[in-house]
C-alpha cells in the first residue's frame, strides 16, 4: 500500500508536469508547522529559479490545479511560495479502512527479500555479562524483528566468545582451588563426570579473580597463558572442562535471554570458527594479501583516500596465536559456507567500531566475500548512571544483569501496588512485563549510537515517554474493548471506520496512517527509536481523543461502531509497534 506521502507526492508531481514544471519539484514532506497544515510542498521555491518565475506564482498555478481533488480538505499557496496542505476526513477514513484490511497495515515487503545475518548477543563465557551485552541483546532482538517483518530471511547468532586468555584464567584458577579434579591427572582420559563440578556463580567469581591475581602474579599469569595454548591444541584434560564451563555458561545465558524475551536462531561460537583458520591463512599468504610486520602476520587495509589511520588487519600474532580479527574473518567464511548470507550486521558497542572496519575491509580486498555483499556494523553509545559516568553498582562494581533487570522489576511492581489492591501473584507477572518494557524503551528510544542515562524512575514512570506508558494505553484500549464487547455482543474489526467529526478524532486518524511511512524508514535506518517516536506519539493523540469522547455510552451505534473500529486499529498497530521492540503487554496494569 502506498504511504499518504507518496500518494500526495504523485499528485502534486503530476499538477508540476501539468503545468509544465519539472516533476522532482513535486516532493512533500511532514509539515513543520503541525498548526498550520499536515503537508507540505516547497518545490514552487525552487522550481522559480529554474523558470524564473515568482515563487507564489508557480505554487498557485498548481493550487489551482488540484483545488477540487478529493483527497484534500485544504490545499493553499503561502507567501513566498509554500503550498500548504491538510487531508480531507473521507479521504483519511478510506485509507483507514484500507489500512486495517491490508496485510501488515499496508506495510510493504521488501521487493527482494535479503538472507540476514544479525550478530548480537555475544556474551563471554566465564566472563560475567555487562550492561552492554545487554545494550546489545535489545538493539539486536529489534532490529532482528525489523527486518523480518519487512519480508527477509533473518538469522540471529549469538556468537558466544569461547576463545581468548579468559579460557587459561579460569581452568588456572579453578586448578589452584581444585587440583583434585580428575581433568588436572596426567593419565586422564577424556571421560568427564556428567556433573560439572562448579556452579555458575562460583564461574562468575573466579573469572574476575583470577584476572585479578594474575596481575601481581608473573607465574599464574604464564601458566594461565600456558594452559589456553594447551587448550588450543587439544589437551584432553583442559578441553573436558572447557566443556562444562561451557555447559554452565550456556544454559545460564538461555536463562537470562529468556527473561530479556530475547531469541536467537544460533548459538554458533566464536571457535566454531578455528577450522577455517589455516586454509585462509594460506589462501591469504598464496595471494599476497599478507605481510610480516614484527614478527605479525598482517594484512594492510588503509586505502589512499583514507585520511584517519587504519592500522593493518591483525591475522597472527608474533607467537602465532590467532586473534579476535582472525576469528571473525574466519567466522565470515563459515557463514558463507553455511548459509551464503546477503548481509551480516553486527550489534556491539562502538568502541569496536575500528575492529569492524579493519576486518570489512580486509575480507573485501581478500575476496572472502562477494562484492555485493553488505557488511554492517552497528555500534551502541554507552549506558550511564545518573552521573554521567558508565552504570556501576553503589559499590562501584559491574552490575549483574539479573540484578538491573530486577531492580526495575520491583520498582514497577511498587508503583503497581501503591494505589490499589491485587493480587501479589498477578502483580509480580505484571510488573515482570512492564518492567523489561520500561527497560526495553529506555534503551530503543535513544538513537543507537547516543549514550544515555539509565534513570529507573523516568524509565518507570506510567506518564511520559515510556515503555509502561505505552503499554497503559493498549491496556487501556483493550479495557474499552473489552467492555464494548460485553454489552454489544459484537466484532468489532468489521465496522467502516468513518469520516472523523472532532480534531482529536483527525489527529489520532492522521497518526494512524504514518504506520507504513515510519516502518520503512527504521526500517532502511536501522532505527528502532522510530517505532518509539511513532507510538508514542499515537498513543497520546488516542488519550487526547479518548479524554475527548465518551466512546461506550454514545448513542449513535454506528459512530460508536466505528470508534471502536478505530481503536481497535490503534491497538493492533500499537501491538505490532511494541512487538517488533521486544516488548509484550499485559492483560491488564
Ligand atoms: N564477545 C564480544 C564482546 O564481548 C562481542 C562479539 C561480537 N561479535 C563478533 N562477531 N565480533 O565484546
Amino acid at each position: 500500500m502506498k504511504t499518504i506521502i507518496e500518494l500526495i507526492t504523485e499528485e502534486v508531481k503530476n499538477a508540476f508536469e501539468g503545468k509544465g514544471y519539472e516533476g522532482k519539484y513535486g516532493i512533500v514532506s511532514l509539515s513543520n508547522r503541525p498548526d498550520l497544515c499536515q503537508y507540505q510542498c516547497n518545490g514552487a521555491l525552487a522550481a522559480a529559479k529554474q523558470y524564473k518565475t515568482a515563487p507564489i506564482k508557480i505554487a498557485q498555478e498548481i493550487v489551482d490545479l488540484l483545488q477540487d481533488k478529493a483527497i484534500f480538505k485544504e490545499i493553499a499557496a503561502i507567501m513566498p511560495g509554500f503550498i500548504n496542505i491538510t487531508l480531507s476526513e473521507e479521504f483519511l477514513a478510506g485509507y483507514l479502512n484500507k489500512m486495517k484490511d491490508t496485510e501488515k497495515f499496508g506495510c510493504q515487503s521488501e521487493g527482494q527479500p535479503k538472507t540476514i545475518i544479525v550478530d548480537y548477543g555475544g556474551p563471554n563465557i566465564a566472563k560475567p555479562l555487562h550492561v552492554g551485552h545487554m545494550r546489545s541483546a535489545i538493539i539486536g532482538e529489534s532490529i532482528k524483528r525489523i527486518l523480518r517483518f519487512m519480508g527477509n530471511k533473518v538469522i540471529g547468532d549469538v556468537h558466544l566468545g569461547d576463545w581468548g586468555t579468559q579460557m587459561g584464567l579460569v581452568i588456572a584458577e579453578l586448578k589452584r582451588r581444585k587440583p583434585e579434579l580428575v581433568y588436572f591427572d596426567e593419565a586422564y582420559t577424556g571421560e568427564y563426570p556428567k556433573d560439572a563440578p562448579f556452579t555458575i556463580s562460583e564461574l562468575e567469581e573466579i573469572y574476575p579473580a583470577a584476572s585479578e591475581y594474575s596481575k601481581s602474579n608473573p607465574e599464574f599469569k604464564e601458566e594461565a597463558k600456558n594452559i589456553t595454548y594447551q587448550l588450543q591444541n587439544g589437551h584432553k584434560g583442559y578441553s573436558a572442562i572447557w566443556n562444562h564451563i561451557l555447559e554452565v555458561s550456556v544454559s545460564d545465558l538461555k536463562e537470562i535471554y529468556k527473561t530479556l524475551n530475547v531469541d536467537f536462531d544460533l548459538w554458533k561460537k566464536e571457535s566454531d570458527a578455528l577450522p577455517y583458520i589455516s586454509d585462509m591463512i594460506n589462501y591469504f599468504k598464496e595471494n599476497n594479501f599478507t605481510r610480516v610486520s614484527e614478527g605479525a602476520l598482517v594484512v594492510d587495509v588503509k586505502e589512499e583516500t583514507d585520511t584517519k589511520e587504519i592500522p593493518p588487519c591483525l591475522i597472527l600474532k608474533s607467537d602465532g596465536a590467532a586473534l579476535y580479527q582472525t576469528t571473525d574473518l574466519a567466522t565470515i567464511i563459515e557463514r558463507m559456507k553455511l548459509f551464503s548470507p546477503d548481509q551480516i550486521i553486527y550489534i556491539t558497542d562502538k568502541r569496536q567500531e575500528l575492529h569492524f572496519e579493519q576486518v570489512f575491509r580486509c575480507a573485501r580486498k581478500t575476496k572472502l566475500v562477494k562484492e555485493d555483499m553488505i557488511l554492517n556494523h552497528i555500534g551502541y553509545g554507552t549506558m550511564n548512571g545518573k552521573d554521567g559516568k558508565p552504570f556501576k553498582t553503589r559499590e562501584g562494581g559491574v552490575m549483574r544483569l539479573e540484578y538491573l533487570i530486577k531492580s526495575v522489576t520491583d520498582e514497577v511492581y511498587r508503583k503497581i501496588m501503591e494505589n490499589r489492591s491485587m493480587e501479589e501473584e498477578e502483580a509480580r507477572e505484571i510488573a515482570t512485563k512492564v518492567g523489561l518494557a520500561a527497560l526495553k524503551y529506555g534503551d530503543l528510544s535513544n538513537q543507537i549510537s547516543k549514550d544515555y542515562v539509565f534513570d529507573v524512575d523516568r524509565f518507570t514512570s506510567f506518564e511520559g515517554d515510556t515503555g509502561p506508558y505505552i503499554l497503559y494505553t493498549i491496556v487501556r484500549i483493550k479495557s474499552i474493548l473489552a467492555k464494548y464487547r460485553e454489552l454489544n455482543n459484537e466484532e468489532e474489526a468489521d465496522i467502516l471506520i468513518l469520516p472523523a467529526d472532532s480534531s482529536s478524532e483527525q489527529e489520532l486518524m492522521l497518526e494512524i496512517t504514518k504506520f507504513n511511512e515510519m516502518l520503512e524508514t527504521a526500517y532502511k535506518e536501522m532505527a528502532p527509536h522510530r517505532i518509539c517516536q511513532y507510538i508514542y506519539d499515537l498513543a497520546n493523540a488516542f488519550n487526547t481523543f479518548y479524554h475527548n469522547t465518551k466512546i461506550i455510552s454514545e448513542e449513535d451505534t454506528k459512530k460508536k461502531a466505528s470508534w471502536i473500529s478505530l481503536i481497535t486499529l490503534v491497538q493492533n498497530v500499537l501491538l505490532i509497534c511494541i512487538d517488533l521492540l521486544g516488548i509484550e503487554a499485559p492483560e491488564r496494569m
